[in-house]
């Protein structure tokens, strides 16, 4: 019977662009190769048509009828929600509009139904495979994961939310040297693509994956306009003039999320992944402790509004802030902090659902791309899918590094770090940990800036606790009031940081109140 499909509608020059006397046709990033999303939840299509013709959408045995409505700009569209859809595929998805008897087919081939992650963020979201150490490994297996989709939009600008895409880079492709290795630096994304291959190796499901990111951007430009006034910030479009390079990259808030973000709303998903970050270390830096939760509430709760079909809490994973080489930068473990909403770990109250991959520790200041351009990719990948494993899926792994639970200090001049009895730490002394002597010393409003640190050697350790000598404090005529671990731009050589787990997870930056016993 499909042997009448004459065509495929899914070209990029034909995105928002169908021909008057056929413009039925599915919206842009509805492609061969695909992957829609799995049950329970309900995969939503939708495209174009001529307004008030019939559309039929049939998947195996199911048809879907609708009426083709006026949309935005005076198109017709229309819209089908599949009823739950289990694992698998291949599958072929037709559609057909009967506009008075004149009836004109479209076709999706090779669809599978998965888990589908939308990956976003700034460059080190961006860099790509042939960008990462080991490349020519990840080139060489891409092949064995055929279920492993993948597919990046083009970068482009709005000043109003889109409901398409502007523009596409790389359509839907199955996992191949080609497809993930493709062009050096546009597609397919290292974190995205690593991430992805992961999930898929555990969960053997597929999974699709979009890469919609922008080197160079910070959040403000991701975020919708109602999001930013959460945070006090207005429309105003900013320059940072110490990044003479940002001129090529967008600076108006929204811009991005316009463009790149709210096209996919209508699409169901099962969650999304971020890297990014650096750009705010030098812009509304102090806001980033708002600006990011409040990015990732109205994402999710715009994605649930759209068609109630995208959980409205769902799983929302990032990678805290590697490294850079710079001279002056104070910034970066500030940035690391607020990714936390200020707690040093997620989820939290304020960051419900969330999960994080640690990288403070996979420095690479050789790397070809900048310091700031860390070619550890597969370690960054890994860490994210075991904790996104542990949180979007329900397995169970010790998947965050060891958090500190309690900084108790002794009459004796030491301080006992406690952790929680589910992590067994391996510990050496890198010297990642200082105190603050006094209060006097330190900025109650803001412990973790400007203070008068002192490092604070490790004298014994335990399976569950660190206990560190801070006996200089009595010297100084003090005591204990505050301590830091890894706070610093740089904090170790290559996973040479004080505190890791047994499964080599490194505990993530921290600070906290010391308090007596
Ligand atoms: C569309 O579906 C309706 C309801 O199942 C059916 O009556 C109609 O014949 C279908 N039209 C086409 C063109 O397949
Ligand atoms: C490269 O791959 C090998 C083999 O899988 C692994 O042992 C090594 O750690 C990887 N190196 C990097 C930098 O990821
Ligand atoms: C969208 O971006 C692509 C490149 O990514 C560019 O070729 C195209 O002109 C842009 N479209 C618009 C409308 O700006
Ligand atoms: C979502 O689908 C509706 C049709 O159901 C359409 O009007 C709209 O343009 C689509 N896009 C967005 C982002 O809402
Ligand atoms: C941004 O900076 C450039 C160069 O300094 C200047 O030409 C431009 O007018 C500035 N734009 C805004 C919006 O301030
Ligand atoms: C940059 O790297 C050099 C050489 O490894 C090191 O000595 C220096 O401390 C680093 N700079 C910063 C700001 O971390």
């Amino acid at each position: 019977m499909n042997t009448l499909l004459l065509f495929c509608c899914c070209g990029v020059a034909l995105i928002g662009n169908a021909a008057s006397d056929n413009d039925f046709a599915f919206a842009s990033y509805f492609q061969n190769n695909m992957v829609l999303q799995r049950e329970p939840h309900r995969a939503v299509i939708w495209g174009y048509g001529t307004v008030g013709a019939i559309v039929n959408v049939s998947i195996i045995q199911d048809v879907y009828s609708t009426k083709v409505k006026a949309g935005p700009n005076g198109k017709g569209v229309w819209s089908v929600t599949f009823r739950p859809q289990p694992v698998g595929g291949a599958q072929q998805i037709q559609g057909v509009q009967d506009n008075h008897g004149l009836l004109n087919w479209i076709l999706l081939k090779n669809v599978l139904f998965g888990d589908v992650w939308i990956c976003s963020g700034q460059s080190n979201m961006q860099f790509t495979v042939s960008m990462m150490f080991n490349v020519s490994h990840e080139l060489e297996i891409a092949s064995n994961y055929p279920n492993v989709r993948v597919m990046t939009p083009g970068q482009n600008v709005s000043d109003t939310p889109l409901h398409d895409l502007l523009s596409i880079e790389q359509g839907w492709s199955v996992a191949s040297k080609e497809s993930i290795g493709g062009q050096n630096d546009k597609y397919f994304s290292a974190v995205c693509w690593l991430y992805g291959r992961h999930l898929n190796d555990v969960l053997k499901v597929p999974i699709g994956l979009i890469a919609s990111d922008w080197g160079g951007t910070p959040v403000e430009t991701w975020s919708s306009t109602e999001a930013l006034t959460r945070c006090g910030l207005d429309k105003k479009d900013f320059n940072i003039t110490e990044h003479p390079t940002w001129t090529k990259v967008p600076n108006k808030n929204s811009v991005l999320w316009n463009a790149m973000i709210h096209p996919f709303l209508n699409m169901t998903i099962k969650g999304a992944i971020w890297y990014q970050g650096e750009a705010n270390a030098e812009y509304h830096a102090d806001k980033y402790a708002c600006t990011f939760p409040a990015m990732i509430s109205d994402w999710r709760w715009k994605w649930y509004n759209s068609h109630k079909q995208t959980d409205v809490l769902f799983p929302f994973g990032f990678v805290q802030l590697a490294t850079n080489n710079v001279t002056d930068d104070g910034s970066f473990p500030k940035i690391r902090w607020h990714q936390t909403a200020d707690y040093g770990f997620v989820p939290n109250e304020v960051m419900r659902n969330t999960f994080m991959a640690v990288a403070m520790d996979l420095r690479d200041d050789a790397s070809p791309f900048g310091a700031i351009h860390p070619r550890y990719k597969e370690d960054v990948g890994i860490r994210l899918a075991l904790s996104g494993l542990r949180i979007a899926y329900g397995q169970q792994y010790n998947s965050d590094g060891p958090i500190v639970r309690s900084a108790v200090r002794t009459n004796d001049g030491h301080v006992v770090v406690s952790y929680p009895h589910d992590q067994s730490l391996v510990v050496t002394d890198q010297k990642n940990f200082e105190v603050c002597c006094s209060f006097s010393k330190c900025n109650a409003y803001d412990p973790f800036g400007s203070a008068d640190w002192v490092l604070a050697p490790i004298a014994s350790h335990s399976t569950h606790t660190i206990t560190l000598d801070a006996k200089f404090c009595s010297n100084k005529g003090g005591k204990p009031v505050y301590m830091r671990y890894a706070w610093a731009l740089e904090p170790c050589q290559y996973k040479q940081c004080s505190v890791y787990n047994d499964l080599g997870l490194p505990a993530p930056p921290f600070g906290l109140l010391i308090t007596d016993f």
